[in-house]
Parts: structure tokens; sequence; C-alpha cells
């Protein structure tokens, strides 16, 4: 399963030429602001996640100084089939020139997209966490993305009416199903991630530990209950903050190595190597749930991993199989096979064949 060829139109500082990529391990090389970042952005467009959230003010897309507004990215698949995403005033998008949603794109090309803030996902904000978790979730929940979109909405209204001084039951009494379901999910996939983080024990001997701490909640075991329970308890501290602190969009994973939290009992190093097995084990979880191995779009990921950790990264990788992007500024000499590209100033060669 994977990107055959892609070529992309218009698109940021990226060549309009046709690429073909490995079915395997893609390593995306090139200096500072070359454009491997974007590449991997326009990959994850084309699986049907849209730009990427770089921490940056939003930039526009479309190529500057080109005269025009219009992007096209083309991809095809195996299976012979091409999408084609247009992003105009707004997205078109097509499979095999039939109209599709970004939805249909997720469960045509299953991908997941590693960021460098993701190698923070111990120590950083619950951002990261609930974010992997959603990823995973949303390729294997066909509707999870639209209930936690609509869930999002629901919350956002519910923090007017608390903005306003006003009551917000009727908000809590439409939340509290949407809540409870992505609750039920969320603990679903924690327990699936845990199963699949064994298998990555080499790259996190010490052992990891996994569990969802529910928003603001956790009075009563189950989900719907919890939920009333905590809206009646943090009511007044709600109604003071004017901000709703009940609910998913609050949630956090506790990482846990030897009992203790991880954040604080392991290095630098060994939190960065924690990283990795959980984005192995999100990827697991997908294979499993979905019998096919998602493209893995990594960037930066191997920075600050000693070289046996690189090592065992590659091998680990290449074991896995499927089909990997991975960038880095850094030089490189993985230890498995490869297809090695050179990005410079947009312009994509492929240097190097490794077998
Ligand atoms: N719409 C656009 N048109 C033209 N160039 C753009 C556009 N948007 C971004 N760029 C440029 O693309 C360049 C490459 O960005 P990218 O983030 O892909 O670099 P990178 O190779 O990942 O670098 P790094 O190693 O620093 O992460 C940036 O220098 C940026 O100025
Ligand atoms: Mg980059």
């Amino acid at each position: 399963m994977g990107f055959r060829r892609v070529r992309f139109n218009n698109f940021r500082n990226i060549e309009p030429r046709e690429m073909r990529w490995s079915p395997g391990l893609n390593l995306l090389t090139g200096e500072n602001g070359s454009g491997k970042t974007n590449i991997l952005e326009g990959l994850n467009i084309i699986a049907g996640w849209g730009p990427l959230d770089r921490g940056t003010k939003a930039v526009s897309i479309p190529t500057w100084n080109s005269g025009s507004t219009e992007v096209q990215l083309t991809g095809e698949i195996d299976g012979s089939e091409i999408i084609k995403v247009k992003i105009a005033r707004r997205y078109a998008i097509r499979v095999d020139d039939k109209a599709a949603s970004a939805a249909d794109l997720r469960w045509k090309i299953p991908v997941l997209t590693f960021l460098p803030d993701d190698m923070s996902i111990v120590e950083g904000s619950s951002v990261y966490r609930r974010r992997m978790l959603d990823m995973v979730l949303a390729l294997i929940i066909p509707s999870y993305a639209m209930r936690l979109s609509e869930y999002r909405r629901g919350v956002r209204q519910k923090a007017v009416f608390l903005k306003r001084g006003m009551p917000s039951m009727i908000a809590d009494r439409a939340l509290l199903p949407l809540a409870s379901w992505i609750w039920r999910m969320r603990e679903e996939g924690v327990a699936l991630m845990s199963d699949s983080l064994r298998g990555f024990e080499r790259l996190a001997p010490f052992g990891v530990g996994l569990s969802l701490k529910r928003g603001g909640a956790g009075f009563e075991r189950s989900c719907e209950d919890d939920y009333a329970k905590a809206v009646m308890v943090n009511g007044e501290r709600e109604r003071a903050m004017r901000f709703p602190v009940v609910g998913p969009h609050r949630d956090d994973i506790i990482i846990t190595s030897r009992e203790r939290p991880a954040s604080s009992s392991l290095s630098r190093g060994l939190r960065r190597r924690t990283a990795m097995a959980l984005m192995l084990a999100a990827s697991e979880s997908v294979r499993r749930k979905l019998g096919r191995e998602p493209v893995l779009l990594l960037d930066e990921v191997a920075a600050e991993l000693d070289p046996a950790g690189k090592d065992q990264l590659f091998s680990t990788l290449h074991e896995r199989g499927g089909q990997i992007f991975a960038a880095t500024a850094e030089p490189v000499s993985p230890s498995v096979p490869c297809s090695v590209y050179r990005i410079v100033s947009g312009k994509i060669d492929k240097i190097e064949e490794t077998v």
C-alpha cells in the first residue's frame, strides 16, 4: 500500500515534476528550507489530512509569485487509482475522476504523520498525545473524525454560553452522548496501543504503560454517568473560568515507565525512544484493525537519537515493511535498503538506491 507517483502543481516551493516513489523507505535529504517538509505536507493532503500544522502562522499554499492561486496535487496509489486534490477557493477531491471526500482518501490510503513536535509526546503538552490517539482512531473508525468535530463544535457553543454567563445545561445535554462515545473509543484505542507496544520492546526496553485520563472527570466507571457527574462537580469552576473543563478536549494519556511518570523519570534520549515506540505502536494498531500497513510520513524523527537508537529505529521500520517517507536534514546512512532523494530549492532528485 502506498504512493507510486505524485505530482505537485503550484504547490509551495516544490518543482512541478512527476516523482516516482519506492514502495519501501524513501529518505528525503536536503538542507534547511529545501522543501522536505513541504513534500510530506503534499502527501499528507493527498491522504485526506490537509495541510500540516507546523506551529507557525499559516502561509499561503500556492507557489509565491506564480500568478496562480490554484494548486493541484495528483497521486497514483497502489491499485492504480488516481487521486486529484485541487485547492482553489475550496478543496475539490476526485478519485478516478469521481468526486470524493477527505474521509474517502483516508480510507483509500491510510497515512500516519509524525512531526518534530511529536517527539516531545512524552513530556510535551497533552495536545500531542491526543493527536496521536485521534489519528489512529480516525483511520480505524469511519465516523470518529466527524463525531470529534461535532463534539468540538458543541464545546465551542458551551464556551459561548459560559462566556455570556448563561446556563450551559442545554449544551451539556447535547455533549453527553458525544463525549461518552469519544471516551469509550479512546479507551479502546489506548488498550489497542498498549497491546501493540509490546512488539517494540527493543526500542523501549524499560516498559511503557498507557492509560486514558478523562478530562475533568474520573468519578464513575460508566462514561455517561461520569460526564453527568463531572459537569455537576465542576459546574462552579466552569462558570468561574467561563470555559468548559469537562470532556475529551481536556483528556490526557498518561505514559508511565516502571510505574512512574515517563515525563519525569526518563532521560531525554529515552523519552525520544519512547516516542518512537509509540509511533510504531500507532502504526501497528492501524495494521491490526485495517489489515494494511499505513504509510508513515516522518519528519526529522531520528534527530536526537544516539547511533544505536537510529539503527534500531531504521531496522524496526525495515522489519515492519510498508512505505515510509522520512525527511532529515542530518546526513544519515541507514543500514537498511532505501531510496535516497536529495532536495535542493524544491527540486527533487533521486540520488541513490541501496538494496
Ligand atoms: N507558498 C510557497 N511558495 C514558495 N515557497 C514556499 C511557500 N511556502 C513555503 N515556502 C518555502 O518553502 C521552503 C521549504 O520549506 P520546508 O519547511 O519544506 O523546508 P525543509 O526542507 O523541511 O527545511 P528544514 O530542514 O528546516 O525543516 C521554505 O523556505 C519556505 O520559505
Ligand atoms: Mg522540515
